[in-house]
């Protein structure tokens, strides 16, 4: 298994801009380079140069928003105590506010990273230490207890003017719209762990027992046995960034690749003690299975469609190929037209005699910067992006799903959702934080040109729309019916593809190189 170095040398042939004084065009680097990025660990205490919001030297230009949205950036800042703690959901004083006034942990990870790269830990560490303590608190939904391990959706800061007096306040679900479990905050708070040792290369945080408690519980919670006969993890409607009912239940590719990544994070995390090396070989069997079942199963290309398209079915014992059962007829019309001849994709559910054909930004992107997807994979989800742009980025980037689902469809899966009908929101909306998910993968499958042309779009509206939550329509043209105004995730997802693009050995801390170990499974891929 490939664990991340974290010490203060460098060993990387791309030279940084505190080696050369100039950074390497990421359009200049080659394959060979970027695998050594992701080797090539931050400075220990970065002297690189920090926007602070004021008019920066003559050396580097940015575009001219940039300044704008650090402004935003720090305008969001929520501060427990007189210490920064984390970044507001969104400022938006013009609608009723919902539940866009806390600190939501999935929301977070792009400020964490804006301010990794520009130097600025000292807020990440901050969340992690006070996140890391609500998950010790006792949860529950009524009289239900809640499992050890879970990592809370959002806090907020709640101030008493009378005493003069600070507390937080954490939610776990029970007061979320639909009462939905926050399955992925657990695996995003591991993973910015990660993010924050590798950028800093401060290992004593991690190294604190109640932060290996932390990993430990989440890994107790996810590695549990139970009935499953798949390595995936079983989840409920609305369990992650999609937080509504979509019909993301079952296997999410969304929640499956944070997994997957969250393991690999935790491995490089945990200490080899007694009760850390228990907890490393069950995370060591699940990464083999894992890998395994989402490389073969959750993979569709021209050549997998077709072979869907032709299979028998009620075929019993071992050696049937159609081994979930899916039906033919079950397929969807438009998954024939969307599939290009050369690329594809980590479909969006598997379970038994069900495929859910739906593209899912997020998980692919995860799966790419795990190194879930193998080399060839990553460069076929590449080819599907760029193939089909209209439908997946169009005028504003990103769609967080493709297609929609309408009328018939929309009824039955989201239970008449208002807020998502067809190409709006979850449903086939378009998110401008993926953003930064995008550029990352891009940048890890060396292809960077595709993350620059989606930034520069979203430059030419962003600010001027007054960075909206998401768009709505085919082509992500218009501002979301619902979308708050100010959210900050599309403020940071911004800035993080910025930094990236600028000096991409910042995706180090958000990347992890192949594991040679866990050799590609796949044998019948035609874009590979
Ligand atoms: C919405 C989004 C969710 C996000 C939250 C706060 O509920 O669906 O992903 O975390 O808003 O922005």
């Amino acid at each position: 298994m490939a664990t991340s170095k974290v010490d203060g040398t460098s060993n990387g042939s791309v030279k940084s801009k505190d080696e050369e004084g100039t950074t390497p065009s990421i359009f200049e680097i080659d394959d060979s380079d970027l695998t050594r990025l992701l080797e090539k660990p931050r400075p220990l205490n970065t002297e690189r140069k920090r926007w602070t919001g004021t008019p920066r030297s003559a050396c580097f230009e940015p575009h001219p928003i940039v300044g704008e949205a650090w402004e935003a950036l720090r305008r969001s800042i929520v501060n427990f105590r007189g210490q920064p703690v984390g970044t507001i959901a969104a400022l938006d004083n013009s609608s009723e506010e919902l539940n866009y006034d806390q600190v939501f942990v999935r929301d977070f990870v792009p400020s964490a990273l804006a301010f990794l790269m520009n130097g600025e830990p000292e807020i990440v560490k901050n969340f992690l230490l006070k996140t890391v303590f609500l998950q010790s608190r006792e949860k529950k939904v009524d009289n239900f207890k809640l499992g050890e391990g879970v990592m809370p959706a959002s806090f907020k800061v709640l101030h008493n003017p009378v005493r003069n007096t600070e507390t937080i306040l954490a939610d776990y679900g029970e007061s979320a719209i639909g009462r939905v479990a926050p399955v992925d905050s657990g695996f995003w708070w591991i993973i910015l762990l990660r993010a924050y040792t590798k950028s800093t290369g401060d290992t004593s945080l991690a190294e604190r027992p109640e932060m290996q408690r932390g990993i430990r519980l989440i890994m107790t919670l996810c590695l549990s046995e139970g009935f499953d006969t798949f390595p995936t993890l079983l989840c409920a409607d609305g369990c992650c960034m999609i937080d509504r009912r979509m019909g993301v239940y079952g296997y999410p590719i969304e929640i499956q690749a944070l997994f997957f990544m969250a393991l690999r994070c935790a491995l490089s995390l945990l200490k080899r003690d007694s009760e850390g090396n228990d907890c490393i070989d069950r995370i060591v069997k699940r990464l083999h299975a894992l890998s395994f079942h989402m490389r073969s199963y959750f993979w569709l290309d021209i050549k997998q469609l077709n072979d869907i398209y032709r299979y028998k079915t009620e075929e019993y014992s071992h050696t049937a190929v159609n081994k979930f059962n899916v039906i033919p007829d079950s397929l969807p019309d438009w998954v024939f037209d969307f599939m290009p001849t050369r690329g594809g994709y980590f479909i969006g559910n598997v379970s038994p005699a069900k495929m859910d054909f739906r593209w899912f930004c997020l998980g692919n992107c995860v799966a790419i910067l795990s190194s879930l997807a193998t080399p060839e994979q990553s460069s076929a989800i590449m080819d599907l992006i760029e193939s089909r742009w209209q439908e997946l980025v169009g005028e504003m980037p990103l769609k967080i799903c493709y297609p929609a689902m309408e009328s018939h469809e929309w009824r039955i899966v989201t239970g008449c959702d208002p807020k998502n009908t067809s190409w709006s929101y979850h449903n086939g909306g378009s998110w401008p934080v993926l953003l930064w998910l995008l550029t990352a993968a891009c940048i890890k499958a060396g292809r960077p040109q595709i993350a620059k042309r989606a930034t520069e779009l979203a430059e030419s509206r962003l600010l001027m729309d007054g960075w909206p939550e998401y768009y709505d329509g085919k082509m992500g043209r218009y501002i979301g019916k619902q979308a708050r105004k100010n959210q900050t995730w599309s403020i940071a997802g911004y800035l993080v593809a910025k930094m990236m693009l600028e000096d991409p050995s910042h995706l180090g801390m958000i990347a992890l190189e192949e594991d040679k170990q866990m050799k590609p499974q796949m044998k019948r891929s035609a874009s590979c």
